[in-house]
């Protein structure tokens, strides 16, 4: 398909440093040539600045930190900045995944304050956001979708091109192996695309992703969505063959 794709591998904490470079020795053996999908790693911070190396050694791979903190510089302890990532070359960064929103307590303001380093550096955003089993029992998701999305974006001023990725990762489908059907999904995205066309992004180019639950077996088929431009992964992005089963159906 000639859609601009992406394939983004979020490791979460797995994988230590020798796992990684097996990993990653193995990916550079494969022939990715023929497909035209990005692929984004997402290590640990650890390892990043070794891994980061690697985009030399395999042509369309890139790599993205799972985090990065609210505040540019300071007394954080244990905390990484959007300078600390750009200064080592990486170019991604996920924000707001439903794990540091449910487990470490994020809000929608802390991610808002997060982005807009993000968008104001040379790092790109990959932006998740999905709703709870309860928020889609009392189907509440579009209005979960429109307040976490527009906080996000609330204090950017949209002057510079950027890619945005956006994923949509309802949090009832994150490593549960029951990914969303293809109907919600569709719907969903419809939707997170409207609240999109009412913010004004000027020239920046913003693409969607479905994370939750995909593997090999239904990859191709929410590929298919016409507004869906590629995955966020996480369980089926840890073993290479998986993640490559994936890849070669977007
Ligand atoms: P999963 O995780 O693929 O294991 O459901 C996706 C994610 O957390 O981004």
């Amino acid at each position: 398909m000639n859609k601009t794709s992406f394939c983004v591998a979020n490791w979460k904490m797995n994988k230590d440093f020798n796992e990684s470079i097996f990993y990653l020795e193995k990916l550079k053996k494969i022939d990715l040539s023929e497909n035209k999908s990005n692929i984004i790693i997402c290590p640990s911070y650890l390892d990043l600045h070794e891994l980061v190396k690697y985009k030399e050694k395999i042509k369309g791979i890139d790599f993205g930190a799972q985090n990065v903190f609210s505040e540019p510089k300071g007394s954080f302890t244990g905390e990484i900045s959007v300078s600390m990532l750009e200064s080592i070359g990486c170019k991604w960064v996920i924000l707001g995944h439903s794990e540091r929103r449910v487990v470490l307590g994020e809000t929608d303001l802390d991610i808002a304050k997060k982005m807009k380093l993000v968008y104001e550096s040379k790092l790109n955003p990959i932006l998740c956001i999905g709703e709870s089993l309860l928020e889609k029992e009392q189907k509440e998701t579009s209005v979960v979708l429109k307040r976490q999305i527009n906080t996000a974006f609330n204090s950017i001023d949209f002057k510079k091109n950027k890619n945005i990725l956006i994923a949509y990762e309802p949090v009832w489908a994150i490593g549960t192996g029951v990914a969303a059907s293809v109907a919600d999904i569709t719907n969903n995205i419809k939707i997170i695309k409207n609240i999109i066309n009412n913010i004004d992004t000027k020239d920046c180019n913003i693409y969607l992703l479905y994370g939750g639950s995909v593997d090999g077996n239904n990859a191709s088929n929410i590929f298919s969505i016409n507004e869906v431009d590629g995955f966020l992964i996480g369980t089926a992005s840890l073993s290479i063959e998986s993640f490559y089963k994936i890849y070669r159906q977007i």
